[in-house]
């Protein structure tokens, strides 16, 4: 496996490849959700690259950045496990060099959920994806169902910029216990690891209630505040029950719905969603 650290590397052995390429982004600290991507590309291309980039612009000043964990030993340990053919792990500066004025935004999508929670934190998504996508110019490039505001985000603007790319979505990774695998999860004490399983929970129950034949998405979004509500260590930022294309929240389902939310313990803010197909 390769470790380029500049963007100028990786283009040189790039230039070499015309096979299908498929591009795992990822912010480090590894785990199964990550890999599950990994092995996704690793079935469909010939070629699988990575990237591990703690993007700075897609954090807030009062978010995470400087704590974000990272281990790159065992990112790379892992990533070479998977038989990863190349990484990238370019510097802030490679990406953001000086004097750095170009954004790209997607409208509409990115007002609600987590844009109305982290209003600057998709801008910094959109505009360090659109860049990998530049450098890597990878055939597919996989992104997990639990970020689905993201997922939604990224397929809105390589379909507007006409970006020659597959974006491939694959399902959530869960701990046996059900929580989602997230890099953020090592932030919570045992007692707030505990009380996180409220998320699951809540995922349960709305594709339970839907199963059984509920449509009232009112209800559901009522039920899943009254269960965060019980649990004392939980402070919910959303709960939301959305169209699942458009994000925009819906009295009735009638067409595939997602059913997200966003909650605190501590300092740590988890989500999870699952989406409902009548
Ligand atoms: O999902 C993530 O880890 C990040 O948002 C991504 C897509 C790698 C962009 O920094």
């Amino acid at each position: 496996m390769l470790v380029h650290r500049t963007i100028a590397d990786f283009r040189a052995w790039r230039a070499a490849w015309s096979g299908s390429v498929g591009l795992v982004p990822t912010m480090g600290y590894l785990h199964e959700g990550h890999l599950s991507l990994v092995r996704a590309s690793k079935r469909d291309c010939a070629i699988t690259v990575a990237t591990i980039f703690v993007n700075p612009t897609q954090f807030a000043p009062t978010e995470d950045l400087s704590t974000y964990p990272r281990d790159e030993a065992r990112d790379l340990d892992l990533l070479k496990a998977e038989r990863v053919d190349a990484v990238l792990i370019p510097t802030a500066d490679e990406i953001y060099p000086d004097g750095y004025a170009t954004y790209v935004e997607v409208e509409g999508l990115t007002a609600r959920l987590e844009g109305a929670s982290r209003p600057t934190h998709f801008r910094g998504v959109t505009t360090v994806v659109m860049k990998l996508l530049q450098i890597m110019r990878p055939q597919r490039a996989y992104f997990g169902q639990k970020d689905a505001q993201q997922l939604a985000v990224v397929r809105r603007m390589v379909h507007d910029l006409n970006v020659p790319v597959e974006i491939i979505g694959q399902p959530i990774v869960r701990e046996p216990d059900g929580l989602a695998m997230s890099s953020r999860n090592v932030y919570l004490t045992p007692e707030q690891r505990q009380a996180a399983l409220v998320l699951s929970r809540c995922v349960r129950m709305a594709e339970q209630w839907f199963t059984d034949g509920v449509r009232d998405a009112t209800a559901i979004r009522d039920e899943m505040h009254a269960m965060i509500a019980e649990e004392p260590l939980a402070e919910v930022d959303y709960v939301s029950l959305a169209d699942a294309e458009t994000l925009q929240e819906i009295d009735h389902i009638e067409a595939p719905a997602l059913a997200s939310l966003a909650v605190r313990f501590g300092s740590t803010r988890l989500i999870d969603n699952t989406t409902l197909t009548p």
